[in-house]
């Protein structure tokens, strides 16, 4: 621990507590005072305490308590510290409902308006949240985010989606992966868990994965021409980094770099192929091991596991009912499925389609609550909202502490409980796919195939038909 003056605060360079010059802080209570601590990600250890009621003025804006016991306040903070608002140790659990979401990207100036206000009030501070994937591909957004969540719930889940993990500009990560590394180092210094963990009355695994194309075993869209490749509209082909990328190299070449190399990223990972989706796989570890460890310490509580990416094809629309159906092949992970069939969950929580979905498929219930990009909320939200959510007031609730919610209604997976799935039905394309294609002569078709009760928006929340109410909250 660094020394203190005599006023108990830490030394440090430039009169910065903990000898940072800048950064955000966070501050933890003692039973007398409060302890400081600093760093870029709040990982830095304690290094001193300053007796309660001190000024601390460490600059920015205020983001103080609710009038509730905190176990941090995150900073940058000006303010006083009293026992009222901080308290030591480590956060308590949450002890009260479990609700999840996905796909928030508050880059977007409207997202994070909609999840401050939503937050905000204090009504979650006993309760837990599943944040799905896909929260900004910037770190500082991230950071901030994940900041808000963890300073509105008790307890917080966090499983990284493919935007977080896209280069930016000016970053210095070598790869994905190392980004990855960042963003759990930022996770732990918030408390937020990416492993599995007991809150809410529920056993919550993040599952780590990535999609393949091999996952898509349905058959292509025929009959219609110049559809895109996945790799030429996925934004992950080229913003994601995978350092030793080579298409001409053998699976047995990359074997003996591996054992060359002490970083096992620097060998050769393909999104074309596997090689990704596995790599992501491995990075769960003993993941079985440890939730059955928690369903041994916690006998009858839930299990509600998580990914950013969709386990079942059965989760996405056919991919003639895409306006880009290459699409299907960069949504999916086959060893994200086999996870979930693994460990059986009560229900699984997914983002990445930006579709709502509530399904239930092998006794498990498939959730997806995303917030998705203003836009879409704008066009579409008869296929964005699950229920009530995002156009109502709180993330999507999963379990209530004693019970999980009735289904929601959502226009895709409503659809298919009215419509069979049709695979093999290939060349009969909607009209708003149709205009984007070159039609073949005596191949392709306008519709959406016989007996189908269409179209699918139809089937959305009857509340996602009120445009006037998304344009207010939004
Ligand atoms: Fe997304
Ligand atoms: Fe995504």
């Amino acid at each position: 621990m660094a020394t203190t003056d005599r006023r108990g605060q830490p030394r440090g360079r430039r009169g910065q507590p903990g000898g940072r010059r800048a950064g955000p802080r966070a501050i933890i209570s003692s039973k007398n005072g409060a302890r400081v601590r600093a760093g870029a990600e709040l990982s830095s250890a304690a290094c001193g305490e300053l007796a309660s009621g001190t000024r601390v003025t460490l600059g920015g804006r205020v983001t103080l308590h609710d009038g509730t016991v905190r176990a941090e306040i995150l900073s940058p903070v000006r303010g006083f510290v009293t026992e009222r608002c901080l308290r030591a140790g480590p956060r308590p659990a949450a002890t009260g409902r479990l609700w999840a979401i996905s796909d928030l990207h508050t880059d977007h100036a409207e997202n994070w308006d909609w999840l401050a206000k939503t937050l905000g009030g204090g009504r979650f501070r006993r309760d837990g949240l599943i944040v799905a994937g896909d929260v900004s591909s910037r770190l500082s957004v991230l950071r901030k985010t994940l900041e808000l969540c963890a300073a509105s719930f008790a307890s917080v889940a966090f499983v990284v989606g493919n935007h977080d993990l896209w280069k930016e500009r000016g970053e210095a990560f070598a790869s994905a992966a190392e980004k990855r590394e960042a963003i759990d180092r930022l996770c732990a210094s918030l408390h937020v868990h990416t492993r599995p963990a007991y809150f809410s009355g529920c056993v919550v695994a993040p599952i780590l994965s990535w999609h393949h194309q091999s996952w898509d075993t349905e058959p292509d869209v025929t009959g219609w021409e110049n559809l895109p490749k996945a790799e030429q509209c996925m934004s992950d082909y080229y913003r994601c980094a995978f350092p030793g990328l080579d298409q001409g190299r053998t699976r047995e070449r990359n074997s003996q770099l591996q054992s060359l190399l002490s970083r096992p990223f620097s060998t050769r990972l393909d999104m074309t192929d596997e090689s990704v989706a596995r790599f992501f796989d491995e990075a769960n570890g003993p993941l079985s091991d440890d939730v059955a460890a928690l369903r041994a310490a916690h006998p009858g509580a839930p299990l509600v596991t998580c990914s950013h990416f969709v386990p079942r094809i059965e989760l996405v629309p056919e991919k003639r009912f895409l306006y880009v159906p290459a699409l299907n092949k960069a949504v999916g992970s086959r060893f994200l499925g086999d996870r979930v069939a693994e460990l059986k969950p009560d229900v699984h929580v997914f983002g990445h389609t930006h579709f709502g979905w509530d399904a239930t498929h092998d006794g498990v219930r498939y959730l997806q609550p995303c917030l998705a990009y203003p836009s879409e909320r704008r066009v579409r939200l008869t296929t964005v909202a699950a229920g009530d959510f995002p156009h109502a007031k709180g993330p999507l609730l999963v379990f209530d502490g004693s019970r999980f919610p009735a289904r929601y209604v959502c226009g895709w997976s409503s659809f298919y409980e009215h419509n069979e799935r049709r695979p093999d039905v290939t060349h009969v394309v909607p009209d708003y796919v149709a205009r984007a294609y070159k039609r073949v002569a005596g191949v392709g078709e306008v519709g959406w195939g016989d007996h189908v009760e269409m179209p699918a928006w139809r089937y959305g929340p009857s509340t996602a038909f009120d445009s006037r109410r998304v344009q207010t909250h939004a």
